[in-house]
């Protein structure tokens, strides 16, 4: 066999190194397309379910800690109904109504007084949850709170952890309000579909 001459060798190595590169380039472009199709079990989600979620939600206005405080205040007094108020929460969710029971998330982000007619308030809260394998995991609420309605309904917008592709409904009812201090415990069912 004839020796190969060195200026081949080279050549050959060139060509397998641009091989190599090009490969290489081709194979990561993938990670750079904007958009592509991908079938649900691509990301392991398999069948969806339907669950309920059962807890108190403390609303502390009162006191050395408040959970809920107000960070805008009506400009005037002209609505009797607070329209313009905003309050900021972070509120204890719980398994029993009392404060004390065991602790399964909390309720972040804001209500404002959205009516000029009634007591409604505008919700937009994440409800983040610790209680077991829901620890991590969370919904979004976004909806429309008439306080004084024995049943508020307000939708479930989306979720993460467990509830990827979450959408479902909240049910809200009052279960103590305290005139005085303005401290509320109110009951929530939340109906969810996710997978
Ligand atoms: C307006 O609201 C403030 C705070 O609640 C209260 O102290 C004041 O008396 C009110 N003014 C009128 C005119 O109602
Ligand atoms: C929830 O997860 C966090 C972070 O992974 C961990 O520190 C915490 O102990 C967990 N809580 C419960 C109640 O499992």
């Amino acid at each position: 066999m004839a020796k190969t001459p060195l200026g081949a060798l080279i050549l050959t190595s060139d060509f397998l190194f641009l091989f190599i590169v090009y490969t290489f380039s081709l194979a990561t472009a993938k990670s750079h397309h904007f958009s592509r199709t991908l079938s649900p079990t691509n990301l392991g989600l398999k069948k969806e379910k339907l669950s309920h979620l059962h807890f108190y939600f403390h609303d502390i206005v009162s006191g050395r800690n408040p959970s809920a405080i107000k960070v805008v205040l009506p400009p005037n007094n002209a609505s009797s109904t607070g329209f313009g108020m905003v309050a900021m929460i972070d509120d204890p969710l719980t398994v029993k109504p009392e404060i004390s029971s065991k602790l399964v998330g909390r309720a972040q982000g804001i209500y404002a007084s959205a009516s000029q007619s009634e007591d409604g308030l505008l919700m937009a809260m994440n409800f983040a949850f610790m209680e077991g394998k829901y620890n991590g995991s969370g919904l979004s609420v976004l909806g429309r709170n008439v306080v004084l309605l024995t049943v508020r309904e307000m939708p479930i917008i989306g979720g993460s952890g467990l509830f990827r592709f979450a959408r479902g409904y909240v049910q809200a009812r009052t279960h103590t309000y305290n005139p005085k201090t303005g401290d509320a415990v109110v009951e929530y069912d939340a109906y969810v579909l996710h997978y």
